[in-house]
């Protein structure tokens, strides 16, 4: 209830039986707790159920590819997808990312964040990365809202995979809402070179001569599991043909 509705009737019919100022400040901080306090029981509420909608989202993509999966190795006999990780971000990261984007922290702030259903996807080969992502794409529930090809154009560090901001519709008991996923594609090889860049660069704050140096030697590292995805590839390729 709004705080108005309670307080003006209640403070009026204080006023006039006379009461003293004093009771009247102690019932105006009253009730002004009893707002606050259910104004955050409300947004702790949203927040629950704001969640709960990117866990059905990421069920709802996960799903769709182990269809393609499925399908894929009915096909041609063997599995494009290793393996399929989800996330849904901590609480922490996201305070701390509206907090650079400096957003308020509250659940309509969340809307403005693609990531906080997470999908990654690891393949066995670079062609089965775009391969998934048509398919996903074509399916004519899926909205696509960004991509980044950090496969063809990878970041200065060497960071490869394909990321694709998509929405993807949930229905719930009275409505369908549509949701943003982060979908991340990439081989195993680039997954073992971000998992690795990851912790030895993340929050660490290196000297200039120390990040100049190991900056060189992980880009020297992605350019070389970049090469041993076309070899495997192209192993493939022949087998595949002879
Ligand atoms: P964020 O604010 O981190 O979400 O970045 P962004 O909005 O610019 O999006 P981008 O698509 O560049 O990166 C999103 C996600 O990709 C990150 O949260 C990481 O999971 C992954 N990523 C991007 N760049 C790197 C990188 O250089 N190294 C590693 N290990 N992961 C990366
Ligand atoms: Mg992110």
């Amino acid at each position: 209830m709004d705080i108005k509705e309670l307080a003006i009737p209640l403070v009026g019919s204080m006023i006039q039986q006379n009461a003293s100022s004093a009771a009247l400040a102690k019932k105006i901080t009253e009730l002004l707790e009893e707002a606050s306090f259910s104004q955050m029981q409300e947004s702790i509420e949203k927040l629950k159920f704001l969640m709960s909608c990117y866990r059905c989202a990421l069920l709802e993509i996960e799903t769709k590819f182990h269809v393609l999966n499925e399908q894929f190795s009915l096909r041609h006999e063997r599995n494009p997808i290793e393996i399929i990780k989800t996330r849904i971000k901590s609480p922490e990261s996201i305070q701390e990312k509206l907090e650079r984007r400096s957003l308020p922290l509250t659940p309509s702030s969340l809307e403005q964040l693609h990531d906080i259903a997470g999908i990654r996807v690891i393949c066995s080969f670079i062609d089965d990365i775009y391969l998934l992502a048509n398919c996903l794409l074509l399916q004519d529930d899926i909205r696509l809202i960004e991509q980044k090809d950090y496969i063809k154009n990878p970041k200065d560090n060497g960071y490869r995979s394909l990321h694709l901001i998509i929405e993807v519709p949930i229905f719930l008991q009275n409505e369908k809402r549509f949701m943003k996923v982060e979908v991340q594609l990439r081989t195993i090889a680039m997954e073992f070179w971000a998992n690795l860049e990851h912790k030895l660069c993340y929050k660490k704050s290196l000297s200039p001569e120390i990040s100049q140096l190991t900056s060189e030697e992980l880009s020297q590292c992605a350019e070389m599991s970049a090469q041993l995805d076309l070899k495997m590839q192209h192993v493939r390729d022949i087998i595949q043909n002879s």
